[in-house]
């Protein structure tokens, strides 16, 4: 079996919002930096900007037209290729933003058996209502989220103009998450080399 610490884990790290101005670019840079210092992980940066997807499904049973199958064949093999993934998502009325829904639902194999960490940040709640929701939505595509969760509260006070984070607990909480999914990374990674995961 291939050692799991010589191969580093693939982490797609899937910038959550995407209105003009958003402030996710910096929370996405910020958790990469700590993917960066690690020997175990290397980060994909996947921004639903620049690679959006459609926002409408084709029919059941009706083939995507091209221009579809583009926009999806952009995204998912990037999601394929990926053992685990960070979500970083701010609070949008007690939820998660509806480009990140949108990503979710376009893919599907592409979580399965596949660890999945968050990174929120919002008002006094830091996005926590937001992540909740969202370990619901990851266990029906089969994904396991991670326990430990990093959550920015009131984050506009929490950042500097180099987006570096000033809250040293933030580093700490980092830490905890992505040790975390280090762990259920390796360990999925090898357990699915061994037998296929059953659906
Ligand atoms: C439509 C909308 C709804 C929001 N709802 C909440 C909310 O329920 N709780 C919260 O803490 N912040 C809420 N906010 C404030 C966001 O946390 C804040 O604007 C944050 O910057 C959004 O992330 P973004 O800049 O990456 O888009 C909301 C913002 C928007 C645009």
């Amino acid at each position: 079996m291939t050692d799991s610490k010589s191969t580093p884990l693939q982490v797609a790290v899937i910038i959550g919002s995407t209105r003009n101005g958003r402030f996710g670019p910096v929370v996405a840079d910020w958790v990469i930096s700590h993917i960066d210092q690690r020997d175990d992980m290397v980060a994909d940066r996947v921004d639903l900007v620049e690679t959006p997807l459609p926002t409408q499904f084709p029919a059941f049973g009706e083939a995507p037209s091209e221009e579809v199958q583009e926009m999806v064949g952009a995204v998912a093999p990037r999601l394929t290729a990926a053992d685990a993934f960070i979500v970083v998502t701010p609070e949008y009325n007690h939820s998660f933003p509806a480009p990140l829904k949108n990503a979710i639902d376009w893919h599907n194999e592409q979580w399965h058996a596949k660890p999945v960490g968050f990174v929120s940040y919002g008002g006094i709640a830091g996005g926590l209502r937001a992540v909740e929701q969202l370990r619901v939505v990851f266990a029906e595509v089969h994904a396991v989220t991670i326990r430990n969760t990093v959550s920015f509260h009131n984050y506009g006070d929490l950042f500097d103009a180099n987006g570096k984070s000033t809250d040293p607990t933030s580093d700490v909480a980092a830490k905890g998450m992505l040790g975390q999914l280090a762990w259920w990374g390796q360990t999925l990674r090898d357990a699915k080399r061994t037998r296929p995961y059953a659906v």
